[in-house]
């Protein structure tokens, strides 16, 4: 059976393999953008003049996981328009905002460790919702979301296109795992997913917004001209896949069930990313920077969180047990040939804010 499409939440739990110990990545870029969205809200928010007489302000969280990076990036904007709310209203006296965060992931994401490790209801500013759902189609009821974020998100896409597994396509990615750009056709078919779910994450936002809505998207890309093999997270994952091969050596997989494992991840071109975001008439895009990781990255840094990321949708593959096998052989061939973070081609992340129309 190919690679399933619905078994890729990132790793529950609090061990030292979990996401929320695994996932400090991420959570610098989110730190990054920090004060470029808190001054775009304060500068340009305009809901609460829309709507002089709200009461209830929606924020949701779209591919939250299971935390902890998630309350930091609410807070962060909670503060802002809070900040934004008083100022507008130091004269008037009106009654101070509510805040309601609605948390979406897969349905089979970790939500239990994301509200047992939540902020204690004593020290949170907000009501907190879980919405079980793919953000591939709505997840909310039309115009009821004010601001709408996603961070490290959009890369998963809703499925594998099937030609790459169809050994007679020339879409046909071998033992390869990952869309890295080194045959032609694969690129292709994964690029055509991904402009497919875009369009349709887009659209979903486009009726789950309020008019003057903001959606803010942090995520990765690859700029024109760069290969994706040619990038650590891309030289990386080929890594995995040499590895998997490996272990197939000593009888704990098959090349079979290799060929039949693909990821559902696809890091587009930034010009592929902004041709997406632009089809939809809905949105004015407002700010589109390049946001940046301020951290130094070591060999072991990435593999423990690319274990974090992708060990449920390893063994969901290929059963109980091939996680510790392959990451032990992951970090094996690391410590004889390590990564060059140097020489490796930079990807991108990406920072952009969309204003519904
Ligand atoms: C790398 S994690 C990012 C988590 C968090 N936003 C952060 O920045 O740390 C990607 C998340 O997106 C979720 N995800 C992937 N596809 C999804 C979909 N179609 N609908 C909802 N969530 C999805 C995954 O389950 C996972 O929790």
């Amino acid at each position: 059976m190919p690679t399933s499409s619905q078994s890729y939440p990132m790793n529950g739990g609090d061990d030292q393999h979990s996401y929320i110990h695994n996932s400090s990545y991420q959570k610098s870029a989110i730190d990054g953008i920090e004060e470029k969205t808190r001054q775009y809200i304060l500068k340009k928010l305009d809901i609460l003049n829309l709507n002089p007489d709200l009461k209830t302000f929606t924020i949701v969280d779209f591919g939250c996981s299971s935390g902890p990076n998630t309350f930091h990036a609410v807070q962060n904007i909670i503060d802002a328009v809070k900040l934004k709310h008083l100022n507008k209203n130091k004269e008037n006296g009106v009654l101070p905002l509510e805040f309601q965060v609605c948390f979406n992931d897969l349905p089979n994401n970790d939500f239990n460790t994301l509200f047992k490790t939540q902020p204690p209801s004593s020290e949170r500013e907000y009501f907190s919702l879980g919405v079980p759902g793919s953000f591939y189609g709505r997840v909310l009821p039309r115009n009821s979301v004010h601001i709408g974020l996603t961070s490290y998100t959009t890369q998963w896409l809703s499925k594998v296109p099937e030609q790459v597994y169809d050994k007679k396509s020339p879409a046909w990615n071998k033992t390869y795992i990952q869309c890295n750009n080194l045959i032609e056709e694969v690129t292709k078919a994964y690029k055509v997913q991904f402009t497919k779910d875009m369009k349709i994450f887009l659209e979903a936002r486009a009726q789950e917004l309020v008019p003057g809505g903001l959606m803010i998207a942090l995520g990765q890309c690859v700029p024109d001209g760069v290969y994706m093999y040619e990038t650590w997270p891309g030289i990386l994952m080929d890594i995995i896949s040499d590895c998997l091969l490996d272990i197939a050596k000593s009888g704990v997989t098959t090349v079979e069930k290799i060929e039949l494992f693909n990821l559902p991840v696809y890091f587009p071109l930034y010009s592929e990313l902004m041709g997406a975001i632009e089809q939809n008439k809905k949105f004015t895009i407002e700010m589109m920077e390049t946001a940046s990781h301020a951290m130094q990255l070591t060999n072991d840094f990435i593999t423990s969180m690319f274990r974090a990321v992708l060990s449920t949708i390893i063994e969901n593959h290929f059963g109980d047990g091939v996680v510790d096998e392959l990451f032990d052989q992951v970090s094996k061939k690391l410590s004889k040939q390590p990564i060059d973070f140097e020489k490796c081609k930079e990807h991108m992340v990406y920072h952009v804010v969309l204003k519904r129309q």
